[in-house]
């Protein structure tokens, strides 16, 4: 169990920065997940906390205690890696005593560990077999035990299901999940997935170009993102985004969308250039919804239908109601829950105001 604490973190390759003047606190036995598009640094940041990488600056703590600068084997934590970094010609038992016997632990303890792993993952009857022929999913098991047998402060994944099928993902997703929960180890986990990270997370930390842009539970960072591009990456389809080139004054809580007035939440300072946000299922679908408009395009999403609808502020999309789905080219208004709506800065893309700020309380620290 650990604290992981990353200050100021930065890191340079030559003349370009993957990681930017990052700082952030990892509560001790949580499972956070560190999302964001290829290429924003998330694999750096956490091989800069497993010690494989050095950072160009800032601090790493583990419990309070530095560890910039330490040797992995130093730091007590496990990386988990991909599927198949298992030895295929040892069996079972062998590949998960393995870093024990490097660790140089008694033989009696090596077999305390081997069984309480086994039970854990319920892999007893595979202890004797090669890894070489065992099913994919049996595979992610053992991959999990060899973390596991170690006891280490903090395991830390690297897209781990990257390779497993959208099924099998979603299966290991509730193991990994409920593992956490018996282990109550702090786990830090890379993906790109929206829906892996809403799954695992206690905490997710989005992450674009270097930068960490917001840090909270799923639920915040769902109803209340910190900028657009929070807002937009999570979430499908993406929150509508309805420019507003009128001044909203301090206070004020009334725009015209498409000719109609809607209500929005009141803002701090007056801002000439906004946007309004607002989530398809949060737009109402009717008759007389006051902001008018033509259906596009209707998509089918299994679970309920998407429509697509012109207005004179450009396209909104809305959840169609269960068994009222409109024809494309039918004249729908569209209704939006003004409580649900959030407003940005269009220049800064940054929250101006939600209607719950002020209610919401942020999940984890950073800056
Ligand atoms: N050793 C390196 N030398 C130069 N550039 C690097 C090196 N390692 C990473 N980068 C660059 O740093 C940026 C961040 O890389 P990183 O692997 O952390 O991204 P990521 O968020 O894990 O992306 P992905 O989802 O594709 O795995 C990328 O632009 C990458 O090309
Ligand atoms: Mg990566």
């Amino acid at each position: 169990m650990a604290q992981i604490q990353i200050k100021n973190l930065q890191k340079t390759f030559s003349d370009f920065t993957a990681v930017k003047n990052s700082s952030l606190i990892l509560e001790d036995g949580k499972f956070v997940v560190l999302l964001g598009p290829s290429g924003c640094g998330k694999t750096t940041t956490l091989r800069m906390i497993a010690g494989l990488e050095f950072p160009t600056g800032g601090q790493i703590l583990i419990d309070q205690d530095d560890v910039t600068y330490r040797r992995p084997r130093e730091r007590d934590v496990a990386m988990v890696f991909q599927l198949f970094a298992l030895y295929p010609h040892f069996n079972v038992r062998e590949n998960l005593a393995f870093p024990l016997k490097n660790e140089g632990l008694p033989k009696a303890e090596i077999g305390k560990r081997l069984d309480e792993v086994a039970a854990i993952l319920r892999i007893e009857h595979l202890m004797n077999a090669r890894v070489g022929g065992l099913s994919g999913g049996d595979r992610q098991r053992v991959a999990l035990g060899r973390a596991i047998v170690r006891k280490p402060k903090a395991f830390l994944m690297d897209e781990p299901l990257g390779t497993l099928d959208a099924e099998f993902r979603e299966l290991m997703c509730v193991e990994l999940r409920k593992l956490h929960d018996r282990l109550k180890t702090t786990t830090v986990f890379v993906t790109h997935d929206q829906n892996e990270a809403m799954a695992l997370a206690d905490h997710i930390v989005v992450m674009n170009r270097g930068e960490i842009l917001q840090a909270d539970t799923p639920e915040g960072i769902y109803h209340f993102p910190s900028c657009m591009f929070v807002a937009s990456f999570i979430g499908r389809p993406p929150m509508n985004f309805v420019p507003i080139n009128e001044v909203v004054l301090q206070g004020r809580d009334e725009v015209t969308v498409a000719g109609a007035s809607i209500e929005v939440p009141r803002l701090n300072e007056a801002c000439s250039k906004t946007v309004l946000g607002i989530r398809p299922e949060h737009i109402r679908l009717s008759d007389h919804g006051p902001v008018r408009g033509e259906v596009a395009h209707v998509e089918y999403f299994g679970s309920h239908w998407i429509t697509e609808v012109m207005t004179s502020a450009g396209r909104i999309k809305a959840v169609a109601p269960k068994g009222a789905v409109p024809a494309v080219g039918c004249h729908v208004g569209l209704g939006f829950q003004t409580e649900r709506i959030v407003m940005f800065n269009q220049e800064t893309e940054l929250l101006l105001a939600s209607a719950t700020t002020s209610h919401h309380q942020q999940g984890m620290s950073h800056g």
